[in-house]
């Protein structure tokens, strides 16, 4: 599955980008939405995702790079998402904000920077629907692909079966023809891309690739 990331398209005409994104093989929507505390930068907020919400005809994957995520379950339901994404090391009580999340009636998936070892997944694992391995620092599209990513999607791979869960893995960041490739052997579901698709003379082509890898 591939799953285009906003945080690269030309902000000043989303329409004419969710026209061809609408058309394209593309799986979901990523967003990804940044509070310059947890990460080093501001993206958008949900006022301006209310209106791609509106145009976007495709399930949307919210990836919330801010402190407190629970504190915008409901705006984020209210967007129509269907998948949340909070960070592990935003949130003292996981456990909860997962349940939260549910409750709302969403699929939770939760995020791990580069840094962080899969091993803390152990017990949360059975019982969210998506792991995020992010493979650059979170805050900023365009940057290198993390190599040590590939290891961690096969321990990823590991803990999950033993425990039994069904979730998918997710990968964000530096995601290009060369490093998809990698993942999707390593055993990546979902691939995350931001400027190799937008940035791209045709992005849907683009998309296409990504997808067929
Ligand atoms: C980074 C974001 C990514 C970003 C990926 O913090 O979470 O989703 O858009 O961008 P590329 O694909 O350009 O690395
Ligand atoms: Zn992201």
């Amino acid at each position: 599955m591939v799953a285009p990331s906003l945080l690269a398209a030309n902000f000043a005409n989303l329409e004419a980008e969710m026209e061809w994104f609408n058309r394209s093989v593309a799986d979901w929507l990523h967003l990804d939405i940044m509070d310059g505390v947890f990460v080093p930068n501001i993206s958008f907020g949900f006022p301006v995702l209310q209106h791609v919400a509106r145009i976007c005809k495709k399930p949307l994957d919210v990836h919330l790079m801010i402190v407190q995520p629970e504190k915008f379950v409901s705006e984020v339901k209210a967007l129509g998402a269907y998948m949340m994404n909070v960070h592990y090391e935003a949130c003292t009580h996981l456990h909860r904000v997962v349940w939260q999340i549910h409750e709302a009636g969403m699929k939770a998936g939760v995020t791990l920077n580069p840094a962080t070892p899969v091993s803390v997944l152990e017990d949360i694992a059975s019982d969210v629907d998506l792991i995020l391995l992010m493979s650059v620092n979170p805050g900023f599209g365009g940057q290198e692909f993390i190599p040590n990513t590939l290891e961690k999607i096969k321990a990823l791979r590991r803990l999950l079966d033993r425990k039994g869960s069904k979730a998918l893995i997710e990968v964000d960041g530096g995601v290009n023809l060369e490093t998809g490739r990698l993942l999707r052997q390593a055993g990546a579901d979902v691939l995350v891309s931001g400027s190799f698709i937008f940035h791209a003379p045709d992005p849907a082509k683009a998309c296409e690739t990504l997808a067929k890898l």
